[in-house]
């Protein structure tokens, strides 16, 4: 871990307050972020506002690699944040998040 990376980093509490197939929205900083755990496994951090309308993909439809926005259906990869449902929708930023022992590390910089 870089000394950037660590300024960053926020503990969110534990890891089991985001139930396993959904996201959860938190604040990083002042950066909204929702946090998703696939039923695959892991976890993964992407903006919390879709680049498309401002939707809420914390509340999108999970699989084990993309979230689907619930307000136009657009899709977004877990891993990147690219959108790859077309359209000409922006990417999403993503971000790293971590299980520490039992607790959500969220860290502002690219998976
Ligand atoms: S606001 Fe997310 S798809 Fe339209």
């Amino acid at each position: 871990m870089t000394a950037s990376d660590e300024a960053v980093s926020v503990r969110l509490g534990p890891v089991d307050q985001v139930p396993v197939g959904e996201g959860r929205a938190f604040l990083v900083g002042d950066e909204p972020v929702a946090v998703f755990r696939p039923r695959s496994g892991g976890l993964h951090a992407l903006r919390a506002i879709c680049p498309h309308r401002g939707g809420p993909l914390a509340d999108g439809l999970l699989d084990d690699e993309v979230v689907m926005c619930p307000l136009h259906n657009h899709r977004f990869t877990l891993s990147s944040g690219e959108c790859v449902s077309g359209g000409g929708v922006d990417d999403v930023a993503a971000y790293t998040a971590r299980d520490e022992d039992g607790e959500l590390v969220v860290s502002l910089v690219a998976p």
